[in-house]
């Protein structure tokens, strides 16, 4: 059970349920969700059967795991986009903290606050966002130096298990909103034609973020598994799992959103949605801090994951402790994140190309460098891994091995393909 909390609690995260909601807005809701669900299950889910194959049969992290001839550049890429990601992540997070804070702090007069309010004066003070970024790294510097039994696993566990039953409960309350069935319609009616040329990056693009894919996450976390395990089954219970969670965090957020003129498309959507959800109910203000506490420890737990690759990745190629790795991790990621987090504070009215500086940032990560990443992956798995160490994962059941043969077409063709042709169209509609 602890390879799947500690898996699961990589995969969900921010990604779930801040991302989530912002890209399905900002690509026209129902067909996207379409090509989201197609992606996930089409590219997604081979890739992360083929991420934990490789930790698994080579036993190391995924430096270590790559570190023959010409792959140790991907494992470099790799391992510059964990830090970048940790970074950017941090500076999120530390608006779920802010939240956290100020929906505590202010519970008496709870139905008076204004959330844009609130990020904005956030978005304000470049200082205290660099404190909280600082806290976050420090608190997931500290739990990945404790050792992965005793720091992940059972906080993970934990925290997953509230969030659900939470999730549960404003599930039935969003669902009974005025604007419920325009939401429904929104996210589950297929309109092709608000599709643009980017769109199937954005998905895929979103797969790989969702899924921790390209990072070596999880090919550090199949390192972990036990011999015996199967792995299209674990793949396929992550990928689900994680599929579910974003859906139910569209399903809070969208009512919300067609219900009320001042909440906007865009990154700030979870933020300014889900406080006006709570002030619609009752004992509004313990929900809303237990939702952001759960979204703050469910960010914590998929920033562990992140930690903890880089640190693993940095034993296996220097040989140095585990104490060391961590503080060098903790510095280089504050300095990498206060980048972020000054650039949009200094930049925050600059646009480029129609989207703000943040955006930018994310796009250029997640919808260029990281599909970059993840064919690297996808092309040395399939191609450099020997068939019949492959074979081997899929023969403990036989209803599996004969999966084996799509999986392999998978990933030697089908999903290199798809990148690219996501790739291709995406770059035209820059054009
Ligand atoms: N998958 C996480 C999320 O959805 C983000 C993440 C990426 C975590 C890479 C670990 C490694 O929020």
């Amino acid at each position: 059970m602890g390879f799947y909390f500690v898996a699961v609690g990589s995969a969900f995260g921010l990604g779930n349920l801040w991302r989530f909601p912002f890209i399905v807005s900002v690509n026209g809701g129902g067909a996207f969700l379409f090509v989201y669900i197609f992606a996930a299950l089409l590219v997604g889910m081979p890739l992360l059967v083929g991420e934990f194959m490789l930790g698994k049969v080579m036993g190391k992290s995924s430096t270590a795991a790559l570190n023959i001839r010409s792959w140790r550049l991907v494992s470099r890429f790799a391992g510059a986009l964990c830090l970048i990601v940790l970074a950017y992540y941090a500076v999120i997070s530390s608006w779920v903290l802010h939240f956290v804070m100020q929906l505590s702090v202010r519970s008496l007069e709870f139905g008076q606050i204004d959330p844009k309010v609130i990020l904005e004066a956030l978005r304000q003070n470049g200082l205290l966002q660099v404190a909280l970024v600082s806290v976050h790294l420090l608190i997931t510097t500290l739990v990945v130096l404790k050792g992965i039994e005793l720091g992940l696993e059972k906080w993970v566990s934990y925290i997953m298990l509230i969030f659900v039953v939470l999730l549960i409960f404003l599930l039935v309350h969003t669902l009974s909103l005025p604007s419920a069935g325009a939401a429904l319609r929104y996210l589950f009616y297929p309109d092709f034609t608000k599709l643009g040329w980017p769109s199937l990056m954005h998905a895929l693009g979103h797969v790989f973020f969702t899924l921790s894919l390209g990072f070596g996450t999880m090919v550090t976390f199949g390192s972990y598994l036990r011999q015996e395990e199967l792995l299209p089954m674990a793949a396929f219970r992550v990928t689900l799992l994680d599929l579910l969670v974003s859906i139910a965090a569209g399903l809070l957020v969208f009512p919300v959103l067609l219900g009320d003129p001042n909440v906007q498309a865009g990154p700030e959507i979870l933020f300014q949605s889900m406080p006006v959800l709570f002030q619609q109910t009752r004992h509004g203000s313990l929900f809303g801090i237990a939702f952001f506490l759960c979204a703050y420890l469910g960010a914590l737990a998929a920033s562990i994951g992140l930690f903890e690759t880089i640190v693993s990745n940095q034993m296996d190629q220097l040989g140095i402790s585990r104490t060391r790795a961590c503080w060098r991790g903790f510095l280089v990621g504050l300095g990498l994140a206060i980048v972020p987090s000054i650039v949009s504070l200094e930049f925050r009215w600059q646009q480029w190309r129609g989207q703000d500086v943040l955006r930018t940032i994310d796009d250029i990560l997640v919808n260029w460098l990281l599909p970059l990443s993840v064919l690297a992956f996808c092309l040395h798995i399939a191609y450099c891994l020997p068939k019949s160490s492959q074979q081997k994962e899929f023969s403990y059941e036989p209803s599996a091995l004969t999966l084996f043969g799509h999986w392999r077409f998978a990933l030697r063709l089908l999903v290199p393909a798809l990148i690219l042709i996501a790739l291709g169209l995406q770059i035209w509609g820059c054009l």
